[in-house]
This record gives structure tokens, C-alpha cells and sequence, in this order.
């Protein structure tokens, strides 16, 4: 285990058999519709790519990137967008594609911004939930793990964009973000 990590919270194992159990309910949901999957740039990337190909039905995919405006003043609010779709959602049902749902202001920015454009339908898939920290009311459709309020890291979260690419997510030790 990397040396960073205190504990681990979810190991390789849990996350294979929760996205596969993930991608055969989407299937199931969406068999016969022209469903457009939305990756959230950076975080999402893993889970993005594992979980499309257990989604066993053609699909599109398309990403966008957001940025809240400063860790320290998340509380504002402020969502800006980075990256927009290429991809028209017209005609589509829109599934947007997560790996946390955290404070709620990504999800909330994000779906506000795509019912704009007036898809056929618009549903949310996270892998992590933590309900402890939200400040926005907003739930996602699919949810792998619901978590406690500690310091995630590992496949797509990140601490100083560090540690994304551990196969489990981990709990940081505090000695890392303390300094
Ligand atoms: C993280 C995470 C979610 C968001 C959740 O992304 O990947 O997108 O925060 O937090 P919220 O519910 O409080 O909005 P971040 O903006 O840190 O960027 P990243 O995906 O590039 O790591
Ligand atoms: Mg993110």
C-alpha cells in the first residue's frame, strides 16, 4: 500500500463488483434508448472508463470539465465551466457520470446547465457519496458507496492531483495535509 495512506476504504475488489453491478443496472435502464454518457473531468476518469464497458448497450460519451472558483471559498458557489460538450444532447437521454458527490455544487452547476439544453431525460451516476457534507440539495440517480466524511484519495480522487491513480480509494493520513 502506497505509504500516504492510512487505511484502505474500498478496495480494488469492492470497486470492480459495485461498478459491474452499476453497469448492469444502467443497461437494464436504458436498453433500446439513445443514451449519452457524460464524463466529469478529472475525477471521474476512472470509473468513467470501467464503468461504460460493464454498460452493455451502444452509447456515445462526451466530457466536460468545471472548476469551482478556489478550495477555500467553495461555499460561494461558483461553478465555472472549463470544457464543454462537443456533442449536442439533443434527442439523447443524458446520463452524467461522477466519482464523488460531495458538497453538492458540481452535480447542482452541471445539471442545471444540461437541462438547459433539454435532453430526453437527464440522470446522475456517482461511485461516492458523502452525505455528511452537503450543502445543496441534490441526490444522484445511481450511487456505488455512500462514505464518511474523511479525506478520500485514489482511482480519480485526488489530494494536490496526487494519488488518482491507486486502484482502491484510501483514506489519506493526516500528516499528508497537515504540513
Ligand atoms: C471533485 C470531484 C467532484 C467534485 C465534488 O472535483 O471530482 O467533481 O469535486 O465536490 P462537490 O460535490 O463539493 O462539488 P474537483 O472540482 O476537485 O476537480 P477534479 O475532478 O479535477 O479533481
Ligand atoms: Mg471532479
Amino acid at each position: 500500500m502506497e505509504r500516504k495512506i492510512a487505511k484502505v476504504l474500498i478496495t480494488e475488489e469492492q470497486l470492480k463488483k459495485r461498478v459491474a453491478e452499476l453497469g448492469e443496472q444502467i443497461t437494464n435502464e436504458y436498453f433500446g434508448k439513445d443514451l449519452l454518457t457524460i464524463g466529469i473531468f478529472k475525477g471521474a476518469v476512472p470509473f468513467f472508463a470501467d464503468l461504460i464497458r460493464q454498460i452493455r448497450i451502444p452509447l456515445r460519451y462526451d466530457f466536460m470539465a468545471v472548476s469551482s472558483y478556489g478550495s477555500s471559498n467553495r461555499s460561494s458557489g461558483a461553478v465555472r465551466l472549463l470544457k464543454d460538450l462537443e456533442t449536442s444532447v439533443e434527442d439523447k437521454h443524458v446520463l452524467i457520470v461522477e466519482d464523488i458527490v460531495d458538497t453538492g455544487l458540481t452535480l447542482k452547476y452541471l445539471k442545471e446547465n444540461l437541462l438547459r439544453r433539454q435532453p430526453l431525460s437527464l440522470k446522475i451516476v456517482t461511485l461516492l457519496d458523502k452525505p455528511e457534507r452537503r450543502q445543496v440539495d441534490i441526490q444522484p440517480d445511481y450511487n456505488g458507496f455512500v462514505i464518511p466524511n474523511e479525506f478520500a484519495v485514489g482511482y480519480g480522487l485526488d489530494y494536490d492531483e496526487m494519488y488518482r491513480n491507486l486502484t482502491y480509494i484510501g483514506v489519506l493520513k493526516p500528516e499528508v495535509y497537515e504540513k
